[in-house]
């Protein structure tokens, strides 16, 4: 558990809009006075972010499903270390966009069944849960088309297509009832502020 903060993560398929919304709940938070820190996986420190341009740029197979988690898991322990402890001992909010989930889920799921792998992992180098988990639903196809209309470099997964977005679509829903303590699930298929004012409405009873 958090000592002190509060952890909230978002998860989902790319381009279900998670960057939006972490974005609208920090300012949201922040209006009411809370001390937010916003950051983001893979990534989220100087070091955790190197190792973001080598998983998320190049060749989508440079790496195997299990170097990929040593390298997700290192970046996170990295960031965990630097910035997600640190905050919330000091009493703040943390709102992550992905964490642990998408580890999961994308080195758990999409070239085998890895997922023992992912969690043995994780509990000995992690061993922290959000608080909070918000998970955006979202049709993969219209998820799809959102993420590539953005025409970044870092395509790694997006790369993979539809069907995989239809995988990790039904494997966050699993994921969610796993973790039912911990997971809101929130339909992204709607207007921006829509989707703001449910999370808006998940949260409020932690904040
Ligand atoms: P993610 O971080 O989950 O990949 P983003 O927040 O980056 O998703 O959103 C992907 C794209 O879709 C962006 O261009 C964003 O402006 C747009 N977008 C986000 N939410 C919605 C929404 N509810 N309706 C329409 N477009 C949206
Ligand atoms: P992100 O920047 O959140 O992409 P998007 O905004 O498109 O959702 O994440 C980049 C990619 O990294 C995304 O395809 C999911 C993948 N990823 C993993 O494979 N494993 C992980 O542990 C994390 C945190 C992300």
């Amino acid at each position: 558990m958090t000592a002190g903060g509060l952890f909230i993560s978002f998860e989902g398929i790319d381009g279900s809009g998670k960057s939006t919304q972490v974005a609208l709940l920090t300012d949201h938070l922040r209006s009411k006075g809370r001390d937010v820190v916003l950051t983001r996986e893979p990534g989220g420190s100087p070091g955790a972010e190197e190792i973001r341009a080598l998983v998320l740029q190049g060749d989508p197979d440079r790496w195997s499903a299990e170097t990929e988690i040593l390298l997700f898991t290192a970046a996170r322990r990295d960031h965990l270390e630097r910035v997600i402890w640190p905050a919330l001992d000091a009493g703040k909010v943390v709102i992550c966009d992905r964490f642990a989930d998408s580890t999961r889920m994308y080195q758990g799921m999409s070239r085998g069944d890895l997922r023992a792998t992912v969690d043995r992992l994780h509990s000995l180098m992690i061993g922290i849960e959000p608080d909070l988990t918000i998970l955006i639903d979202m049709d993969p196809a219209q998820g799809l088309s959102r993420a590539k209309g953005r025409q970044g470099s870092e395509e790694r997964f997006e790369d993979f297509g539809a069907d995989l977005q239809e995988k990790m679509r039904s494997g966050f829903l699993g994921l969610a009832q796993e973790f039912a303590a911990r997971f809101r699930v929130i339909d992204g298929n709607r207007a921006i502020a829509d989707v703001a004012t449910d999370i808006r409405d998940a949260v409020a009873p932690t904040v």
